[in-house]
């Protein structure tokens, strides 16, 4: 029963990133980690429902992560109801809808708090899970979960370009001079900015670029995001690396954590490789992935490139950190254009000003 409580607002919520939230700096990004707490927990809901009949503590457990779901749910529908009611479609209105914000005085900051208090509550709950000994029931063999599914969906790859891209040239030929210089440089390049900001596809243009071709001899691009698994991850790069067959691929599956690092990290020394870690979500996870990277001591010409939401990643990886700027008027209405009127044969727009 909670478990589809439960499911009912992960889904809520990730209508409400996808459609409301993305335009409203700093929201959705404590919308998501709302929505991973919960993600997290439902595994559990099943084994703790059935509990609950016998077992008083494991009720009321159950209880309070009901009344999280809840109140997160209504923190959200508040806020639709009084900033995204006038929703009818088009280019005027969404701009109206947002520009409601300003003008009913809707105070992001506070929606932003109380969505973070209703996390931290459940990340306290999701910590005594052990205490109550309530198990994790996985999805039967083969099927995978909606936080899975989720992680499929985010996953970014480097051959996928987009196609209209605007206003990141100099941007990218700043880091990507960085990258390639002879001299002293950072052996990290961070590029930290809030989600949506363009990180990855600014780290995508930085990859496929000439000079970067032309320097770098080998290159590695994984996707981090917000679940690390450093084992995973350290495969996937030492397979990228070496372009592993099929063979080598179940040799390595079968080494040791830091025989797998250990390799990486030689084969970074001896090569100049670039490597992308995209969207690293924490310390923690950069913590444990950085036993795989020659970051200090003897020299090399290998370099890493990672891309962050967490400022403090960013300054604790130690390198060089460039912060995207947001799009100005110009190229937001240069990236307009090219989305809306250009490649759309028979249509013509009529835009007008939104008096907003
Ligand atoms: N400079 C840009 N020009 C065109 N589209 C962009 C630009 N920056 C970001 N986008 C688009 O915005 C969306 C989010 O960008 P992304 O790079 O994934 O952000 P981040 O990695 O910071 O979360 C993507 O669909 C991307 O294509
Ligand atoms: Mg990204």
């Amino acid at each position: 029963m909670t478990e589809a409580v439960v499911s009912f607002v992960i889904e809520r919520l990730g209508e409400f990133i996808i459609q409301d939230a993305k335009f409203l700096f700093g929201v959705s990004e404590k919308v998501e980690f709302a929505q991973t707490e919960l993600q997290l927990m439902q595994g559990f809901l099943k084994d703790a429902d059935v509990r609950q009949q016998d077992d008083e503590m494991v009720r009321v457990w159950v209880a309070q992560i009901r009344k999280a779901a809840y109140d997160l749910e209504d923190v959200i529908e508040i806020f639709i109801l009084r900033v995204a009611t006038k929703k009818q479609g088009g280019m005027k209105n969404v701009l109206k809808r947002f520009g409601c914000v300003l003008k009913e005085g809707v105070d992001l900051h506070k929606i932003g708090s109380q969505i973070e208090n209703v996390t931290t509550q459940l990340s306290n709950l999701r910590s005594s899970l052990q205490t109550y000994n309530i198990k994790e029931i996985r999805n039967s063999r083969g099927a995978i979960s909606l936080y899975e599914r989720q992680q499929q969906v985010r996953r970014t790859y480097s051959h996928i370009i987009e196609r209209d891209v605007v206003g990141l040239e100099n941007s990218a030929e700043e880091l990507v001079r960085h990258l390639v210089k002879k001299e002293f440089s950072h052996r990290i390049v961070s590029i930290w900015g809030m989600g949506g900001l363009g990180k990855t596809t600014l780290a995508k243009q930085i990859y496929r670029h000439n000079k970067v071709r032309r320097h770098f001899g080998c290159f590695v691009w994984v996707c981090i995001s917000q679940q690390c698994q450093v084992r995973s991850v350290w495969e996937e790069i030492l397979i990228k690396l070496i372009s592993a067959t099929t063979v080598q691929r179940e040799e390595i599956a079968k080494q040791k954590d830091n025989e797998i690092a250990k390799r990486i990290y030689l084969l970074q020394q001896k090569s100049r490789c670039l490597v992308v870690l995209d969207d690293i979500w924490s310390i923690e996870a950069w913590e444990s992935l950085k036993a795989a990277f020659p970051l200090y001591g003897e020299e090399t010409e290998s370099r890493i490139l990672l891309t962050t939401r967490n400022k403090e990643v960013a300054l604790h990886s130690n390198g060089f950190i460039h912060q995207p700027h947001p799009l100005n008027n110009d190229e937001s209405w240069e990236l307009f254009e090219k989305i809306a009127i250009f490649g759309r044969e028979g249509i013509t727009l009529e835009v007008s000003t939104t008096g907003i």
